[in-house]
């Protein structure tokens, strides 16, 4: 069990938003490394369902998709005995704080962010809460003295903002917040989507994590392949297929057969049956707090009163600097 008292290890926070059902980018580029390193941080890990609200889900779409990451997030291996995890809606003092630091921020700084400026360049209109994200990130992250932030390589600028945001800070109020790290792994950093570029949820490109055997099977096949004569050598790292296939297998072996102009076609059925057997014990993990949604309620009270008492511990000592306390 968790206990509340201060811990020796240092800290960790990430988190990931219920925006549809996690792919196998998110797994490899920020997930799994949560689970790979649950043991030696003291980690605390969000449902960021304030902000996926920046997508105006309805309710419905909301209230699922939380409640699919949080048991992904089990599947994929976080122990709720090791781990806290929450929902940054819980926890009040994300936005509390955001607010206080929205006073060190210029707008011409939040233009330069990049999701902002992809938003703008896709949409007509943006919403202040898509301008502001990076705000409520740093929030997120200071509030819990966080050393290291583990994301894929797209949020790493969100965490520069982070750094920023709470050095100026510092520097008008006092050494309150700690300057946290992102945790990138270079080698998956950016992991491919089925059609080359960026997988991700909103590129229709994805793998699904916790895909039926057939949603799997259909995103593989959809990976293109050119026309290579079956035995022409080719460097594997140049095909998208291979590039995702060394996730599961990275074996020299495996390389070997593709070098050697292994046949697209068996390359895909051994990809698929690769990655099946991959996630079968995720999915056991995942369908036994499934079945049992009552402890997953309580890992999640749990989890919001740890959350609560650090985040808040925080916040006072903020409003003391600031003066908002006397
Ligand atoms: P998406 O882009 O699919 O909407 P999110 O923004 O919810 O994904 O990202 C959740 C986490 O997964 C973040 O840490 C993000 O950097 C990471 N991530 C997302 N897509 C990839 C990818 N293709 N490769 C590596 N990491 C990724
Ligand atoms: N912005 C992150 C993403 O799109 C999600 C997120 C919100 C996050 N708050 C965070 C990640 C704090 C790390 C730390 O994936």
């Amino acid at each position: 069990m968790l206990s509340t008292s201060a811990s020796s290890k240092k800290r960790l926070l990430s988190g990931i938003k219920p925006t549809g059902r996690i792919h196998i980018g998110n797994y490899f580029g920020a997930l799994k490394q949560f689970v790979d390193l649950q043991d030696k941080y003291e980690a605390f890990v969000m449902v960021a369902n304030l902000h996926a609200l920046t997508g105006l889900p309805t309710k419905e779409e909301l209230i699922d998709d939380t409640r699919n990451l949080i048991l992904d997030y089990f599947g994929a291996g976080l122990d709720p005995e090791k781990i806290t995890l929450f929902k940054q809606s819980d926890v009040p003092a994300h936005t509390a704080l955001s607010w206080i630091l929205s006073n060190f921020v210029t707008p011409a700084y939040l233009e330069r962010a990049h999701a902002f400026k992809d938003a703008e360049a896709k949409k007509k209109e943006v919403n202040v809460g898509t301008f502001t994200y990076p705000i409520l990130m740093a929030s997120d992250i200071v509030l819990y003295d966080s050393d290291v932030v583990p994301v894929g390589k797209d949020q790493k600028q969100h965490i520069e903002y982070a750094r920023d945001i709470a050095l100026k800070f510092n520097n008008q109020y006092g050494e309150l917040f700690k300057l946290p790290s992102e945790l990138i792994i270079e080698s998956v950093e950016t992991v491919p989507g089925t059609d080359g570029q960026k997988m991700s949820k909103s590129y229709g490109n994805t793998i699904p994590l916790f895909g039926t055997d057939a949603e799997i099977t259909k995103a593989v096949m959809s990976i293109p392949t050119d026309s290579r004569a079956p035995d022409e050598e080719k460097n594997p790292d140049d095909l998208i297929l291979y590039q995702i296939h060394k996730l599961f297998n990275s074996s020299a072996e495996l390389k070997a057969r593709y070098a050697k102009g292994l046949g697209y076609g068996d390359a895909k059925k051994l990809l698929v049956t690769d990655i099946i057997a991959f996630v079968a014990p995720m999915r056991e993990r995942r369908k036994k707090y499934e079945d049992d949604p009552t402890l997953v309620d309580e890992i999640l009270v749990r989890g919001a009163m740890r959350a609560n008492d650090v985040a808040m511990a925080k916040l006072r000592r903020v409003y003391e600097a600031i003066g908002l306390t006397s």
